[in-house]
């Protein structure tokens, strides 16, 4: 007998034109779509193409217009770094955001122009955001954990006519202040922005440079507001760069149509999420998760989003989550593994639980990483709601596997984030890109076409893109993650087949961090791994080998490699750990023995494998391990 999800999903994959068009009809369109799926340019699909749509309209003025709904909450931002509650209607939302965007638009910014918001967890970010696709320009995100030269990496590519700042942001008690960072730049950069806006913060005042900068207050004083712009369907809304296996970041690109359609779609579908609830992501608008979840798809349901500027622990204490979904009456939330690990690790017996009514939360969504089956078990335990795994990639937009919520409620299998969603075709290919039978291990992968809302393209590089993702497994897009599929179509993600790592549901490029202590004047040659952490899932060790003559104090080269990569790439990268070694275990053919050296610092089981040039190295890679406390000493 089907369900709701068998039969959503079987229409998906076997007709998605109609399926599609049907989630369509909930949105608002300036103009109809010629064609639902155009095939016409292959491997390059593209959706609703004729279609003329404003994802800003969709968001905001659809509610208030369309369906008399601008006293709903849109928004509570919610600070206990700034002990600070604000609540903004979707009319008072729409009135700021159009005021915004006609700032923008008096810096001179069009259709089609690039605005990079490099903010914290403040409503001027989602302000930014909206005010970019208000009026067609493309907006791209920069997490505040980056450093100044990732940033640049960033402006270079997308070449900006306007930059949007804060003076600030708050990481627990630290004041960091991001106008040094954003000048610095700038100055690294070869693209300039025309201007930058600096939204003033009361703890810390930026100092603006005359010619190019200019505060929020005073852009939005001489503003006027600025009309919804009809964009094509297939227009980018947004780049939103993500580690790739080298230095050069990959511009994600999002299109408009495809993107509004999916995402309002799965508001319900996925997380059982009606236009009167209130929703809560806890991550930061510059990840995907924070684009996706803490400001469009909300906002295009109509419900209420929660915007939380702090951290599980530490703001003031482990019962931050409790308090924000009693206070404001959360229904479901969605946040990465690491922060319940961590509420686990301050709290866990969950004490601080029975000081809040938690009888309004009924879904608790997680993402990032590898969910693990302890602190799937811990939070089921104490919260005492379905805890649902959920597995999607910046490149997809939205969750590719889920325990679809509000269509069919599947048992859980700890291990596995459930089904594929509709509109996802998941295979297991072997490297002749055939399919595997239930239950073996392989490249996971998703049949062309992907469905709207996945990445149509990388940012003016279609070849990149071609490159990355469809070529090694013809007529698939390529996940990059490795794992299997059981006989009753449950997902297992084990690992990543590049060198991509997930520190605290954060994404990071090993081979990036390799380029930098490779940089290192006395580094000969550098190997970074993720090594298995009990908060962070997974942090970044280096292994370092020095230029022959080099005997400097090994300790100082170190603090050297850390303070390199916390400048170049930045405190996200959480690079707190590296070691010396006289060599790197390698193969014959000359293969750094990363899979190897994996095992050790885990403490797992490991055999010198037969092709390794000399297997003496490996107790000298233990004994370093030991050295720096990875790997357990030796008995
Ligand atoms: N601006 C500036 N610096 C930032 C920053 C930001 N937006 N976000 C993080 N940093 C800095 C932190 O201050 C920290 O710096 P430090 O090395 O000087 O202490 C460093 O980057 C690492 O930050 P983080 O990964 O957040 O580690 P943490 O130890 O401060 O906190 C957790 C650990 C688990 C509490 C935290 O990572 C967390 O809440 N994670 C939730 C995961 C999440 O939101 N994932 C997004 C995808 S769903
Ligand atoms: P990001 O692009 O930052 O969202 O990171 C995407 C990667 O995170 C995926 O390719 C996976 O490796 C990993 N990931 C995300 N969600 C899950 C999950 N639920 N289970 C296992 N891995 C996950």
């Amino acid at each position: 007998m089907t369900n709701p999800y068998e039969a959503a999903y079987q229409q998906s994959i076997q007709d998605p034109e109609t399926f599609w068009a049907k989630a369509a009809e909930d949105c608002h369109w300036f103009q109809k779509w010629d064609k639902v799926l155009d095939d016409s340019a292959k491997p390059f699909y593209r959706w609703f193409t004729g279609g003329k749509i404003n994802t800003c309209y969709n968001a905001l003025d659809y509610h208030v217009d369309d369906r008399g709904r601008g006293g709903r909450i849109a928004l509570i931002y919610d600070s206990p770094v700034t002990h600070t509650i604000k609540k903004y209607t979707y009319a008072e939302l729409r009135d700021i955001v159009a005021r915004f965007a006609g700032a923008l638009r008096d810096l001179g910014v069009t259709k089609g122009d690039r605005v990079i918001i490099y903010m914290p967890m403040i409503p001027e970010a989602l302000v930014s955001m909206l005010a970019c696709a208000r009026i067609g320009a493309i907006h791209s995100v920069v997490f505040g954990g980056f450093a100044a030269k990732e940033l640049a990496t960033r402006i270079d590519d997308a070449r900006p006519r306007v930059i949007v700042s804060a003076s600030c942001g708050i990481e627990g008690q630290r004041v960091i202040p991001y106008k040094p960072l954003l000048d610095e730049a700038i100055r690294l950069s070869t693209s300039r922005p025309q201007s930058c806006v600096i939204f003033q913060r009361p703890q810390e005042t930026a100092t603006l440079l005359p010619d190019r900068d200019v505060e929020w207050d005073t852009a939005m004083q001489r503003a006027t507001p600025a009309d919804c712009v009809p964009v094509a369907a297939t227009d980018p809304l947004y780049i939103l760069y993500t580690s790739g296996t080298t230095g050069q970041p990959k511009g994600v690109v999002r299109d408009n149509g495809g993107h509004a359609v999916a995402l309002k779609w799965s508001m319900k579908a996925i997380y059982d999420i009606d236009e009167d609830d209130v929703w809560w992501a806890a991550s930061d608008v510059g990840w995907v998760v924070g684009h996706s979840y803490i400001v469009y798809a909300p906002l295009l349901k109509g419900c209420t989003t929660v915007l939380f500027e702090g951290k599980p622990v530490g703001t003031p204490d482990a019962g931050a989550f409790w308090r924000v979904i009693s206070e404001h009456n959360v229904k479901c939330m969605f946040t990465a593994p690491t922060a319940y690990r961590a509420i686990r690790r301050e709290d866990p017996q969950a004490r601080l639980l029975q000081e809040y009514d938690m009888s309004g939360f009924r879904i608790l969504f997680l993402a990032g990483e590898r969910s693990d089956p302890a602190t799937i078990q811990w939070s089921e335990k104490h919260l005492d709601v379905p805890v649902i795994d959920h597995w999607w990639q910046t490149e997809t937009g939205w969750a590719i596997a889920a325990n679809c919520m509000g269509l069919h409620r599947f048992p859980v299998k700890y291990g596995s984030p459930t089904k594929a969603v509709p509109g996802w075709d998941v295979r297991v290919l072997d490297p002749a890109n055939e399919e595997l039978p239930p239950g073996e291990i392989g490249a996971l992968s998703v049949r062309l076409p992907l469905p709207p809302g996945s990445l149509p393209t990388l940012w003016e590089n279609d070849q990149r893109f071609v490159e990355a993702y469809l070529s090694e497994y013809p007529g698939y897009y390529k996940t990059a993650d490795a794992g299997m599929i059981d006989a009753e179509g449950y997902i297992y993600v084990m690992s990543r087949t590049d060198d991509i790592i997930n520190v605290a549901g954060h994404r990071l490029s090993t081979g990036a961090m390799e380029e930098v202590l490779a940089a290192h004047p006395e580094v000969a040659e550098a190997a970074v791994l993720g090594v298995h952490d009990a908060l962070k899932g997974q942090v970044p060790v280096g292994f370092v080998v020095l230029n022959a003559g080099v005997n400097r104090n090994s300790e100082e080269i170190i603090d050297e490699l850390v303070a390199m990569i916390r400048d170049q790439i930045g405190p996200v990268a959480a690079f707190k750990k590296a070691t010396i070694v006289k060599r790197l275990p390698k193969t014959r053919s000359g293969k750094i023995l990363r899979g190897t050296i994996q095992k050790i610092a885990d403490n797992r089981e490991f055999k010198a494998p037969a092709t390794i040039d000399d297997p003496v190295i490996l107790d000298e890679i233990k004994g370093a391990l030991e050295k720096i406390g990875l790997a357990e000493a030796r008995k």
